[in-house]
């Protein structure tokens, strides 16, 4: 058993939660389930930073007293990762007792060991930003990040003597090559670090700024919130001497956007070597989104507005967007028409059909119960090394935190088993009685494969893994370690029919700002006599086949009255041939024959539509099929 410790960024209270915090706390609970799943010991912290200048300006704005207004943005988080799914072991917040006492015990050791000196510092204040900025840095006097006038100010501060450390950390870097990583970030610091490397100023004057942890020996000042934010990731585990500190502090990786790379990069080490606690194991980076095209800041409410997407399309779907989307450590675009494209044809196409014709196929030939395999070929061994090749491709890709890559070899394995499906066509071997144990093979290697999926799954979409596993009837057991073997599934497990497990969203370009369309009155009215004209009868479906090479085409063999026809339809994405054979239908009799795919279809079927949901119509009592609508 491994252990594992992970910890998101403790978000600024100020604002809502968004879209970027949502991301990395998703990422966070995909490789904590992700772990959790292989047997480890886990332990994922996040919470929020709740103090500082934004915070007390933002209170202060609302009315409110600052622990009041930092109570309820809190709650906000907490209640949003929990609507979420977010399986997070512990929430801390920079405001609770346990953490301004760890945060005091280390500045009075640093202050003890002449780790912190008093000081003078006059230099260029973002208030934003929260810090000093070299006139290196400075773009015509403004921050760089927030394009605001600095303003000059000296005073006297408390200074951590970070300098001292600057050609230790380089060595630390170099020597451990993936300790910050992806690379590209690794480098940023280390070029950060080829400039002299300045002190650092820790504390505030409460004259300037009261909301903060005062400094345990001199109270004419507070904690610069920096400082303060990042001992929550020791101050959690209850350091020095608490039981979890001993044991999950040694496995630490944090996880960042690269907004914040320089105070995990360079800050943070240095404290925990001048405080004498041992380096994270990794700090993992990922890039910025951006909205439709532009920068996303923090301060533009579309960011919130895209996180109530999850709402909208699902937490699944959200989440497989963000995390197929983005290839970690690099910038990604957020919008909803990628995420619409993406639920249509990675869930609701590849992986949703795969199930709901799965299912149905073993209920509709196998009476619902898993049979046991026949003989195996060549067709079930390469289903069965794709899945083992697959498996370990997303072990070694969670290593190196590529969601990205770990989704897309998951979707390998899909589309394999699609493709037996198709080739091993089990509504076929129905039809013939002698090939019954070949039909059973395949049934049962539909069962395994849909149970590998769910078990892959499990960790990036957790509630699509587990409505796959109740419809295989292994809802109540939780996956284990041995699950992730092949050939798990036992004979004789009873499988029910899945329904749509992502309805297909219907594709009109969606946008953030868009409002609901308004309902319009009809218009182009026809007369009875113009209806009259269109000829619809029932019908009743004799055979079904899909077209090869049209996705959407199902070919229908229909019985009309006496008379026998083929009609082709466009509903191959929301049923499987076996859903429609037997079952009457309401075609259009008399309109002119068209050729679809190099078949003639004559008449059309009828169904109706609804939010990317396709129904076919039926009469709801037994009539004859060619009986007339009207
Ligand atoms: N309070 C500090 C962190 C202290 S950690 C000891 C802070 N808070 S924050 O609320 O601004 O959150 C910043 C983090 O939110 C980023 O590092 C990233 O994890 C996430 N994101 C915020 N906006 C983002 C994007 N546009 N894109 C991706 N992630 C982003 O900084």
């Amino acid at each position: 058993m491994r252990t594992f410790y992970l910890t998101t960024p403790i978000y600024y209270v100020n604002a809502p939660p968004h879209l970027g915090h949502a991301y990395t706390t998703i990422v966070a609970d995909a490789m904590c389930r992700y772990r959790r799943l292989q047997g480890d010991r886990v332990h994922f912290l996040t919470g929020t930073d709740e103090h500082g200048d934004k915070i007390a300006q933002a209170a202060a704005k609302a009315g409110v007293p600052p622990q009041a207004y930092t109570d309820k943005i809190a709650a906000e988080f907490r209640k949003t990762w929990d609507r979420l799914g977010i399986s997070y072991d512990d929430f801390i917040r920079t405001t609770e007792p346990r953490h301004k006492r760890v945060v005091q015990l280390i500045l009075q050791k640093l202050w003890d060991a002449w780790e912190i000196y008093f000081g003078k510092y006059g230099g260029h204040y973002c208030y934003g930003c929260e810090r000093f900025y070299t006139e290196k840095e400075i773009v015509d006097g403004k921050c760089p990040d927030h394009q605001t006038l600095l303003t000059y100010i000296e005073e006297e501060n408390y200074f951590f003597r970070m300098s001292k450390y600057q050609e230790w950390l380089i060595g630390e870097i170099e020597s451990r090559p993936d300790m910050i990583r992806p690379e590209r970030y690794r480098n940023e610091i280390l070029g950060f670090l080829r400039e002299p490397l300045q002190d650092l100023s820790i504390s505030r004057p409460r004259t300037r700024l009261e909301w903060g942890i005062p400094l345990p020996f001199d109270d004419r000042y507070v904690t610069y919130v920096w400082f303060d934010a990042l001992i929550n990731y020791v101050s959690a585990l209850g350091h020095p001497d608490g039981e979890r500190f001993k044991t999950f502090w040694p496995h630490v990786q944090h996880l960042i956007g690269k907004d914040i790379l320089k105070p995990h990069g360079v800050y943070w080490p240095c404290m925990l070597k001048a405080v004498g606690i041992s380096l994270y194991q990794h700090l993992n980076v990922h890039g910025y989104w951006s909205l439709g095209g532009g920068k996303m800041s923090k301060s533009i409410g579309n960011v919130v507005e895209a996180l109530a997407l999850t709402d909208k399309y699902g937490h699944d779907a959200f989440r497989y967007f963000l995390l197929r989307e983005m290839v970690f450590g690099l910038d990604a675009s957020f919008s909803e028409e990628a995420l619409v494209a993406r639920l249509n044809a990675d869930l609701a196409n590849d992986l949703g059909n795969l199930v709901s014709r799965a299912t149905t196929v073993i209920v509709n030939f196998a009476g619902g119960a898993v049979p046991a395999p026949g003989n195996e070929t060549d067709q079930e061994l390469l289903l069965r090394t794709t899945f083992e090749r697959v498996r370990d491709d997303v072990h070694a890709a969670m290593e190196e935190f590529a969601f990205h890559r770990a989704l897309g070899s998951i979707w390998e394995f899909i589309a394999a088993v699609n493709r037996y499906v198709d080739s091993a066509a089990p509504w076929a071997l129905a039809k013939d009685p002698a090939r019954s144990s070949r039909l059973n093979t395949v049934l049962y290697h539909l069962a395994e494969s849909l149970r590998c999926s769910s078990v892959l799954l499990a960790a990036f979409l957790p509630a699509t893994s587990e409505k796959i596993r109740k419809t295989l009837g292994l809802g109540d057991a939780p996956i284990a370690p041995e699950d992730f073997q092949w050939g798990r599934m036992k004979p004789g497990t009873k499988v029910v029919k899945a329904r749509a497990l992502f309805p297909r969203i219907e594709e009109r370009k969606p946008s953030l700002t868009e409002k609901e369309p308004a309902v319009t009155e009809p218009s182009n009215r026809v007369s009875i006599e113009e209806f009259r004209k269109v000829e619809l009868r029932t019908a009743e479906v004799l055979a079904a086949e899909p077209l090869p090479k049209a996705k959407k085409l199902l070919k229908l063999t229909i019985k009309l009255g006496e008379e026998t026809r083929a009609i082709v339809a466009g509903i191959a994405e929301h049923y499987t041939p076996e859903e429609l054979v037997g079952r009457k239908i309401v075609v259009v009799a008399n309109l002119e024959p068209a050729t679809l795919m190099g078949v003639e279809s004559n008449g059309m079927l009828l169904a109706a539509e609804a939010n990317g949901v396709i129904s076919v119509l039926s009469p709801d009592k037994d009539l004859p099929s060619g009986a007339k609508v009207k």
